[in-house]
């Protein structure tokens, strides 16, 4: 789907390109920029779009759903100096690319800690509690009646063990919520595989840790590294019973992998923010009744997604006007 026609303000030339609305509070502040500004739709950008928004721009404001690669680079021309995404992830980015032409790419790392771990946790919760399962009964009309084994889940303040993929700034977050739910946290990370980290978790190698835990939750980000990190065998070192939840990237898991592993009961349930080929869902997980899905909304919070913008926006701030970016990634 293409965005909305571009609106434009000024002279395009050394504008700011905003491939798609922000919030209202970090539209304010793209103003206050006072560049010319070429400003997308609600929707993506077509790649036809994206390439005429570009051209010319001395700075890109972008988000996850726009790829940037050597092409868009070209198309941009040497004036670009900063592509600032509004987003903690920066896979949609061909990093090398840009440093490569001399572009400094920025990310809004910290800003989203608190919201995307609540969504993590809001996630964790309607999977081992069957949230979902059970306002779909409800809505389906059908009769129903409490029962000593309906709908019965995992009590996660039981003592279930979580472990948490990547213990990065939305990890610890997240392990935060799960010791207040008197839950027990391991981890791994690709740096950390043994040891105790200060706030009490463990960390294990992906194996072990797999094999241990009650319900996984991924948050490493996309690389080469990770791609396909949770995949067939992987799922299989889990418990039958367990969870697992992807906030991260769809990448990360192998969905191939993860939807066989659920058809044949070889884990009891998953929960994903995240896709493989985003926007596109496997239709086999809308078959499945132990999937809880969200359209990778886990930063979607107000005050989030206005410090995302209001970041990605200082950033360009900084940048045009000679300053070091503030969370560069290059
Ligand atoms: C969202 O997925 C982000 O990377 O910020």
């Amino acid at each position: 789907m293409t965005g909305a026609p571009i609106a434009q303000t000024g002279s395009p030339a050394g504008h700011v390109y905003v491939s798609r609305l922000l919030t209202d509070v970090a539209m304010a502040r793209l103003s206050d920029l006072g560049y010319p500004l070429i400003v997308g739709g609600d929707q993506p950008p077509g790649r036809d779009e994206l390439l005429a928004g570009m051209a010319g721009a001395a700075a890109a404001v972008l988000t996850l759903t726009e790829r940037i690669d050597r092409q868009v680079l070209a198309a941009a021309g040497p004036q670009l100096r900063i592509l600032a995404n509004v987003a903690v992830g920066y896979d949609n980015i061909d990093i090398q690319a840009a440093t490569d032409v001399g572009v400094t790419v920025t990310n809004t790392p910290g800003v989203l800690d608190q919201a995307s771990a609540d969504h993590t946790f809001a996630l964790i919760l309607a999977v081992c509690r069957r949230i979902v399962e059970g306002d779909r009964l409800i809505r389906s009309g059908s009769e129903w009646v409490w029962g000593p084994r309906m709908l019965v889940g995992l009590d996660i303040s039981a003592g279930a063990t979580l472990g948490i993929v990547g213990y990065g700034r939305i990890g610890q977050a997240v392990g935060r919520r799960a010791r207040a739910f008197d839950m027990q946290v391991i981890a791994t990370s690709g740096t950390r595989t043994s040891g105790t980290a200060a706030d009490g978790t463990t960390f294990l190698p992906l194996m072990g840790l797999l094999a241990s835990s009650d319900v996984v939750s991924v948050h490493t980000p996309l690389t080469a590294a990770t791609r396909h990190l949770i995949n067939a065998a992987a799922l299989t070192a889990m418990k039958p019973t367990a969870y697992l939840v992807n906030t991260a990237r769809g990448g990360v898991v192998d969905e191939t992998a993860l939807i066989q592993a659920l058809q044949t009961n070889r884990i009891r349930g998953a929960a994903l923010d995240v896709f493989e080929g985003e926007p596109r869902v496997n239709p086999a997980f809308l078959a499945l009744d132990n999937v809880v899905l969200t359209p990778h909304t886990a930063s979607a919070g107000q005050a989030t997604r206005d410090a995302m913008g209001v970041l990605a926006v200082r950033n360009v701030g900084a940048v045009l006007g000679d300053q070091p970016p503030i969370t560069p990634v290059n």
